[in-house]
């Protein structure tokens, strides 16, 4: 029988290079897979050097070209490979897909990972270039080491072992580049490549465990409403001695205004009805977050913060995963330099979001927020920005167990399904427009610091996860003919 994807592919058949009954790996060698790892060491990093050097920050317009090379650094890689790789154009920054195909009869995974990263400047307290790719010892330093290049990577070496060893699955990769800024143009392309990117399930590799002891595959996500607060009470810089008193400061309107918002000391949201819709943790999640690892002094530590809202870790795992949030990014306005310079400001800025928890809506949120600014402070514009959805993910059934036992051959435990804090836009995207279930195989660890300075990804997590992966496809592949 046909899988959905190769029903759903509009093109000719390749002829069957095996029948569905013929044999197949039932199981691939551990011993095997370390051979193949270490013998690729060297040709990884290489590869994701090549990658790291190519400063892909989608949020910058001067980086266009750096973005559109990645992507095509990309394709040819999976050329090389022995792939198709067809890079799209969506409007915005392109998007790869690439295919290895052995035959239309195979169910088709599709791996999803992105090549744009977050922007680095060495001032933001780097120890190292951001955008060098620096090796030592087995830690891998510099700008999209982990978030997500090094876990695409992991991916495509773990799918090449896969392929090479009798797995038969077809195996697809979609590589976003616009993941960092929201995904703007994703849905509408794969809208329109709907046909082409059939495929039976997705695999997302762009998540953190909770720590390295212990493997982690996230059963939810948060998602996100962006929002620029501005004022401008003026055209010019004004001599506050001269005008102060009776001229409105919108910097410290800005401020108020948020503080309005929510109490900042405890995180409490106070806009009318921002918690309605949120579903609390069940207590059978609470018990999974009780036996996730999760330690409060590690966390402080990962993350290197000198303090917290609270300690309790049951309540800082409810609040990064379970909870909606309402942060401030940054304030700009007014004078920063050295010195005094006693002006009033002409005009104030406000970046915000709200993380987002199942079944909250980005809409009614946006709604919420205009609503109240506009009581509090009717001067002030609300754009609406970047809105991902949250997900809510499955923990059950043939591929979460098929992604438990890969983990555990992989790593030698279990992982634990614990929600993540972080927003993918892609995921519910693909699940909505492709309409097959999405499941995530992460890699990163809280230590490689995800947007901080000094981003790293590290030998240990490529090697467990080319095996984890190389394993999924196998699992992924037997599952479909029952094996
Ligand atoms: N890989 C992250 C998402 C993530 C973060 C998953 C933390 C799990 C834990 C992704 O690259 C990301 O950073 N997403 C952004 C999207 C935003 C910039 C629109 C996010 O979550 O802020
Ligand atoms: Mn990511
Ligand atoms: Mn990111």
């Amino acid at each position: 029988m046909l899988s959905p994807a190769a029903r759903n592919r509009n093109k000719p058949m390749a002829t069957p290079k095996g029948s569905a009954s013929s044999t197949g790996p039932t199981g691939f060698a551990k011993k095997s897979l370390l051979d193949y790892v270490a013998s690729q060491r060297s040709g990884f990093e290489k590869t994701l050097r090549e990658l790291v050097e190519t400063p892909s920050v989608s949020a910058d317009p001067q980086h266009q070209t750096d973005v559109a090379e990645v992507v095509s650094r990309a394709a040819d890689l999976m050329q090389r490979m022995g792939g198709e790789a067809r890079v799209i154009d969506t409007g915005g920054h392109p998007m790869l897909h690439g295919r290895f195909e052995q035959n239309p009869e195979y169910p088709t995974v599709t791996v999803y990972n992105h090549l744009d990263v977050q922007p680095a400047e060495i001032a933001d307290g780097w120890h190292t270039e951001p955008f060098r790719f620096i090796a030592q010892g087995d830690r891998y330093w510099g700008r999209g080491t982990t978030d997500d290049k090094g876990p695409a990577l992991t991916a495509l070496w773990g799918a090449k072992y896969a392929l090479a060893h009798g797995a038969r699955v077809n195996i697809n990769f979609l590589w976003e580049a616009e993941e960092e800024i929201g995904s703007p143009n994703f849905e509408a392309t794969i809208k329109r490549e709907k046909d082409r990117l059939a495929t039976d399930s997705v695999v997302v590799s762009d998540t953190v465990w909770v720590s390295r002891s212990r493997p982690a595959c996230p059963a939810g996500l948060r998602g996100l409403q962006g929002f620029r607060f501005t004022l401008e009470t003026g055209e010019t810089d004004q001599h506050s001695g001269t005008s102060g008193g009776a001229a409105r400061n919108p910097v410290a309107e800005l401020c108020q205004l948020i503080a309005e918002c929510f109490d900042a000391k405890t995180g409490e949201v106070k806009i009318p009805g921002f918690y309605d819709a949120v579903v609390e943790p069940t207590p059978a999640e609470i018990r999974d977050l009780k036996k996730s690892g999760f330690s409060t002094a590690t966390f402080k530590k990962d993350h290197q913060f000198k303090s917290l809202r609270v300690t309790d870790p049951v309540e800082v795992m409810k609040r990064i995963w379970c909870m909606p949030t309402f942060e401030v990014h940054g304030i700009a306005g007014g004078y920063h330099g050295p010195g005094v310079k006693t002006v009033v400001p002409p005009r104030a800025t406000a970046i915000v979001s709200c993380r987002l928890v199942p079944d909250m809506d980005g809409r009614t949120i946006a709604k919420l927020v205009k609503q109240f600014v506009k009581e509090r402070n009717p001067d002030v514009k609300v754009q609406a920005e970047h809105a991902l959805p949250p997900y809510q993910g499955q923990t059950e059934g043939p591929h979460p167990d098929a992604i438990r036992a890969a983990m555990k051959f992989a790593f030698g435990k279990d992982p634990v399904f614990v929600r993540e804090g972080g927003s993918i836009g892609a995921v519910v995207s693909m699940e909505k427009v492709l309409k097959v279930p999405v499941f995530f195989l992460g890699l990163s660890l809280p230590e490689h610091g995800y947007h901080a300075p000094n981003e790293n990804y590290d030998w240990q997590q490529a090697e467990g996860g080319m095996i984890a992966f190389a394993d999924y496809f196998r699992r992924v592949a037997e599952m479909a003919t029952g094996d």
